[in-house]
């Protein structure tokens, strides 16, 4: 696992949207993994400048992680809207080409099925960016959900109704149930890129990245990715105990390609 710490969440986001606009670059129809939540909500922000600098994104596709189950497509808080207004509309992607998973299916389990297809039918994801929950959840895969888990129905924790209780009236409207990418489809991209910034995230990403690969935290099913990076800020770093070789390691890795451009 590639662990780059930065100074601020604008750093962060600036890396982050780096590896997406260099990705884009080289593949202009790449399949793009969409997270919602505040933390990318900065990625988005730097790639938007890239787009309007000139980054061509007319045929990239998206495919976000997770919807809530029964919030209409229109309600503010849905998945369908907060990537529309995050991503889709800001970025200027296609809305063809974006797709989040239908929690208002009469047939959930359907849904779940043909957003796999989807996936498949694209190609798989190149790039998946991802947030983390402060329990360690990644899309909304939860505590003990199982490590080879596809896309399905999940029953959201009491912690991360609270935590998304920010974004709504009321606590009680938040729902439920979600559908989610399983742990094993967000394995499956090429490659995932991971944000966290601030205290609140310290110990999940400490647990992720240094401790046992298990269900209880998630997140740690990255340590299985060949090509998995978690980008923190120094907030979100204060736990790891290894900070000062992930340190060393980036400042080597630019060296690296510091020598590479100028040979
Ligand atoms: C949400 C989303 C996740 C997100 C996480 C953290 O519930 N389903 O994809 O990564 O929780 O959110 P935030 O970035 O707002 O802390």
């Amino acid at each position: 696992m590639e662990v780059v710490i930065l100074a601020d969440e604008r750093e962060v986001g600036a890396f982050a949207a780096g590896r997406i606009a260099s990705m884009i670059d080289k593949h202009p129809d790449a399949v793009l993994g969409v997270a919602t939540g505040s933390s990318p909500q900065q990625t988005y922000r730097v790639l938007g400048e890239q787009v309007a600098a000139g980054l061509d994104v007319s045929r990239v596709s998206a495919f976000a992680l997770d919807e809530y189950v029964g919030l209409p497509g229109d309600h503010p808080q849905s998945y369908h809207r907060v990537i529309a207004e995050t991503v889709t509309e800001p970025l200027g992607l296609d809305p063809s080409r974006v797709h989040v998973p239908d929690g208002m299916a009469l047939d959930l389990d359907a849904a779940c099925a043909d957003y796999e297809d989807r996936i498949a039918a694209a190609g798989g994801i190149d790039l998946q960016l991802l947030g983390i929950g402060a329990n360690g959840h990644i899309g909304f895969n939860e505590p003990t959900s199982s490590l080879a888990s596809r896309t399905r129905v999940k029953t959201l924790t009491a912690r991360t109704r609270a935590d998304n209780a920010r974004f709504f009236d009321d606590p009680d409207q938040v729902p439920r149930q979600c559908l989610t990418q399983g742990l094993a489809t967000i394995l499956d991209a090429h490659t995932t890129v991971l944000v966290a910034t601030g205290t609140a995230k310290a110990r999940a990403i400490a647990r992720i990245v240094e401790g046992p690969v298990q269900a209880l935290w998630p997140g740690s099913v990255l340590q299985l990715h060949r090509r998995a990076t978690v980008v923190v800020d120094e907030a979100a770093a204060a736990e790891l105990e290894l900070a000062d070789y992930y340190r060393y390691t980036d400042s080597q890795r630019r060296l690296w390609e510091t020598e590479r451009r100028t040979d």
